[in-house]
């Protein structure tokens, strides 16, 4: 098969990244640019995220996590907090179709017991309306703190008495047990930190920071920065 390079602008195929994450990042500011409210940076990087996982699937990545809410998230405005988890809900009861047309299976990450009842049960029914789908393997990362997952792993440990604990089956008890670690972690909107994301599953993954806005994200972004993974040299430690 012809090799894709990055020559062509396209990404290797061959070589894709099995997981990546994105940190979905500059909401807020991309619409203070513009002197509209922060729910209007939300509203657009919503369809941003469209895009991009739009993009994902049509490369054929296997899993794509993203980063919609997090723990520490609650601290702002109940305004705010509010329009978000609308946004979040409007969104699962509206995309079945796009689920479907892309193949796409949601899975979800984070403390579904902290969420509101109503917002809790639209993901449950969404992760089961999509789940036999084979294509992408969207994960919504939502009310979820890299921290908290760790210690309700430990809970769900603990519940499960105690078994022999190594590093290699510790996966076995966080939130997507079956997800692969993460390979390409990617934040838009020019900040440089992993923000308690996905931290267990980010030890060896390459990092990729964008100064782009989130909403301004298109799926040529991510395509770059897919190629740009493809030209690193992962050693996990070892000397190449
Ligand atoms: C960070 O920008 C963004 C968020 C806290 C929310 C991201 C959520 C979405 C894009 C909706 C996605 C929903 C689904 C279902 C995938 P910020 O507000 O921190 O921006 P700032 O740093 O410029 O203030």
């Amino acid at each position: 098969m012809k090799k894709k390079s990055d020559a062509t602008g396209k990404e290797n195929a061959q070589r894709l990244p099995r997981h990546v994450g994105i940190i979905m990042d500059g909401n807020g500011r991309w619409a203070r640019k513009r002197g509209k409210p922060r729910s209007l940076g939300h509203k657009e990087g919503l369809e941003a995220a469209k895009r991009v996982v739009k993009t994902a699937a049509d490369i054929g990545l296997r899993y794509l996590s993203v980063f919609a809410f997090s723990t520490e998230n609650w601290s702002r405005t109940e305004k705010e907090v509010s329009y978000l988890m609308f946004l979040v809900k409007k969104h699962l009861r509206a995309e079945y179709e796009f689920y479907k047309a892309n193949n796409i299976r949601l899975v979800y990450s984070g403390d579904l017991t902290g969420l509101r009842r109503d917002i809790a049960a639209d993901i449950r029914a969404a992760t089961e309306e999509t789940a036999h789908f084979q294509g992408l393997t969207l994960n919504i990362v939502l009310n979820y703190g890299g921290r908290d997952e760790i210690v309700r792993a430990v809970k769900r440990w603990r519940k499960a008495g105690q078994p022999p604990l190594t590093e290699r089956n510790f996966y076995r008890y966080l939130d997507q047990p079956t997800m692969p670690d993460l390979d390409l972690l990617i934040r838009s909107g020019g900040e440089k930190r992993i923000s308690n994301f996905l931290l267990w599953q980010s030890s060896y993954a390459e990092l990729y920071f964008s100064d782009k806005l989130w909403p301004d994200w298109q799926g040529d972004d991510l395509r770059e920065a897919i190629r740009d993974f493809q030209k690193r040299e992962r050693r996990f430690g070892r000397v190449s």
